[in-house]
């Protein structure tokens, strides 16, 4: 039954952009501005798209972007569905079955995270080496549709090891070039490797539960990604994955957490993180 409403909501796309699509993007909180550097864009609000659901969330304009960069097509949602927003996980991975209908093979999923290491600060942007699911829930349970992928799928390598080597490369050109233009002091690296570990929300943790999880090996938290990420292996697509570090853990920084915080410091990296997706689009 999904599969075809994958495939309606995919023949919907394709009456509206009717070119190939080679990279899926998903904008996380506060992160949404790329989507209005596109080319030729083609804006889809969700309501429009049969069978996508809506966000509610502040900060997620919920809508569908197509066009291009650097004259490479890219789908971009702007604006996700969490899980802690309601949503049956079915509705959470949507847009990605639809992306796997339409084709695309390549996804980049990004989010704003807590960090668990206090090295790691607010503004770093992480690059997913893996993830821990820690949702309460695997997206996939239920009936299995072969035609999206095999009952028992393998989670060995989530996101790709080349598209990691590639990202993290042009995040060390782009620390580089801001040192040698005076924009930074000191040659600090603006992206890092880590653990992402994925929480239903929508409470930020405990500091007991952060001690926990960075026990455990994570090294930053969220509330998203890892359903998409898990929905596009499924389907056979290589992943990228990419935190923007918004604020230290519960408990790590003595302050409380608030998401007009998580917000303005996605806002404070837009340019950065515009600019490295736009070199690893053109890579990728
Ligand atoms: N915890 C969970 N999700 C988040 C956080 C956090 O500290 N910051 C941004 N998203």
């Amino acid at each position: 039954m999904s599969y075809e409403k994958a495939q309606e909501a995919a023949e919907f796309i394709r009456s509206k952009y009717g070119k190939e699509i080679e990279i899926a993007l998903v904008l996380g909180s506060g992160l949404g501005a790329f989507a209005n550097d596109l080319e030729n864009a083609v804006r889809i609000p969700y309501e429009e798209i049969p069978h996508f659901a809506r966000s509610t969330v502040e900060g997620h304009a919920g809508q569908l972007v197509i066009g291009e960069v650097g004259g490479v097509s890219v789908a971009v949602q702007q604006g996700r569905f969490h899980y802690y927003e309601g949503y049956e996980m079915e509705q959470v991975m949507f847009p990605m079955r639809t992306f796997g209908v339409l084709g695309i093979k390549k996804v980049i999923l990004t989010n704003a995270a807590g960090s668990l290491r206090t090295s790691m600060k607010p503004g770093t942007l992480m690059l997913l080496r893996d993830h821990l699911n820690l949702m309460g829930v695997n997206p996939l349970r239920g009936a299995n549709d072969e035609r999206f992928g095999p009952r028992f799928p393998d989670m060995t390598q989530v996101y790709d090891k080349e598209f990691q080597a590639m990202a993290y490369e042009e995040g060390k050109q782009i620390s580089q070039e801001r040192f040698e233009k005076g924009l930074d002091k000191e040659l600090t690296p603006i992206m890092l490797r880590g653990i992402y570990c994925a929480l239903s929300g929508p409470t930020y943790e405990t500091p007991a539960e952060i001690r926990m999880f960075r026990f455990i090996g994570a090294d930053a938290v969220g509330m998203s990604t890892v359903p998409e990420a898990i929905a596009a292996r499924h389907q056979g697509m290589k992943v990228l994955g990419i935190s923007c570090i918004t604020n230290l853990g519960a408990g790590l920084s003595g302050e409380a957490i608030n998401h007009a915080e998580v917000m303005e410091t996605g806002a404070k990296v837009a340019e950065i993180f515009k600019e490295l997706l736009r070199r690893i689009i053109s890579k990728i």
